[in-house]
């Protein structure tokens, strides 16, 4: 009788035990083998095999901003793979009452094999990572967003089979998530032009970081204020909110300087039929972009949120667990 063959269990990057607090904690081969992981662990969860590697293994998830596609997909991914996923908001924690960071992370550690923390400054996931002594996952901060920019990764390996040389347009505001993209452009070999109004672009230091690393993997890294320059050519074009968590003050002032970049019919046209369009959600429709392009055929906004699921898996995977192949 012909037994069906077992699924190769698969291979991960070499990151047992580190922390993940923007993406340039990784090198261009460790980033490239997580998207790849994140595409075998997905079809091993489409054909519906049971891969538990992490049967036993807790995570911690502090939420101090709200979070649907991070928050589900994380306990779900821990689930997945065997592990519980423990959700702590700050307020039922002694951190409301004064208890610091840094003793919030020691405690947790003792308890927990790893912790996932979305909050503003990246200045505290540092700060708990340094006293933590199991790895920190970056689940939004005011600075990045790589869980994210992992998962449009996977989309974009899924779409076209490879990654270098793709060209992105990033058009809006220069902050987390214009951030991970200008690390992950710099790192595997990408073209990223950017368009903000003036006065948001991305963080300088970044942009030059991103430039000197540019040189080394040949990426093509350009910053304009002129959104139909950014998406001619492009292959994917991607926006974000206008106004991020704890910018609520902001907003007036910046639903004006951002209406000349919203993602439209015409903006997509210039992009090409061909160009994909890219959303981190959630979206504001009728803002940064408009129904018609979200729900249109060049949108490819749910894979993204659905790979959050698998490319986080395959972080959690890596961080979690030592490399073997049994
Ligand atoms: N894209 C993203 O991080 O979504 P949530 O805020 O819903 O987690
Ligand atoms: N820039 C947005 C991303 C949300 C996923 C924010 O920080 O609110």
């Amino acid at each position: 009788m012909a037994v069906a063959p077992t699924p190769m269990p698969p291979e991960w990057p070499a990151l047992y035990g580190r922390d993940c607090l923007r993406l340039a904690d990784f090198d261009a081969a460790d980033v490239l083998g997580l998207v790849r992981l994140g595409r075998e662990l997905k079809q091993l969860h489409q054909l519906r095999v049971p891969f538990e590697p992490l049967r036993g293994a807790t995570l911690a998830m502090i939420f101090e901003k709200p979070s649907t596609r991070t928050r589900v997909s994380f306990a779900v991914g821990m689930q997945q793979l065997g592990g519980q996923a423990l959700e702590l908001s700050p307020s039922m924690l002694q951190l409301s009452r004064g208890e610091t960071l840094e003793d919030t992370a020691r405690v947790l550690s003792r308890y927990v094999n790893a912790i996932m923390v979305r909050t503003g400054p990246q200045a505290n996931l540092e700060a708990l990572a340094a006293a933590a002594a199991v790895p920190v996952i970056n689940g939004l901060s005011d600075a990045f967003h790589p869980c994210q920019t992992l998962a449009d990764l996977l989309t974009l390996y899924e779409r076209f089979g490879y990654l270098r040389g793709l060209a992105v347009a990033y058009i809006g505001d220069g902050g987390n998530m214009a951030a991970s993209w200008l690390e992950a452009a710099a790192l595997l070999g990408m073209g990223l032009r950017v368009a903000t109004p003036p006065g948001y672009e991305p963080d300088p230091d970044l942009v030059a970081w991103a430039k000197q690393q540019a040189e080394l993997s040949g990426a093509g890294i350009h910053l304009t204020h002129d959104p139909h320059e950014a998406v001619a050519g492009a292959d994917v074009v991607y926006t974000d909110v206008w106004v991020s968590m704890g910018q609520e003050a902001e907003a007036a002032a910046r639903r004006q300087a951002f209406a000349p970049y919203q993602v439209n019919r015409l903006l997509m046209q210039i992009a090409g039929p061909n160009a994909i369009f890219m959303h981190c959600l959630p979206a504001h429709r009728g803002e940064e972009v408009t129904d018609e392009v979200l729900d249109g055929p060049q949108s490819c906004v749910w894979d993204q949120a659905e790979n959050r699921l698998h490319a986080q898996k395959a972080l959690l995977l890596s961080l979690l667990a030592p490399r073997h192949r049994s």
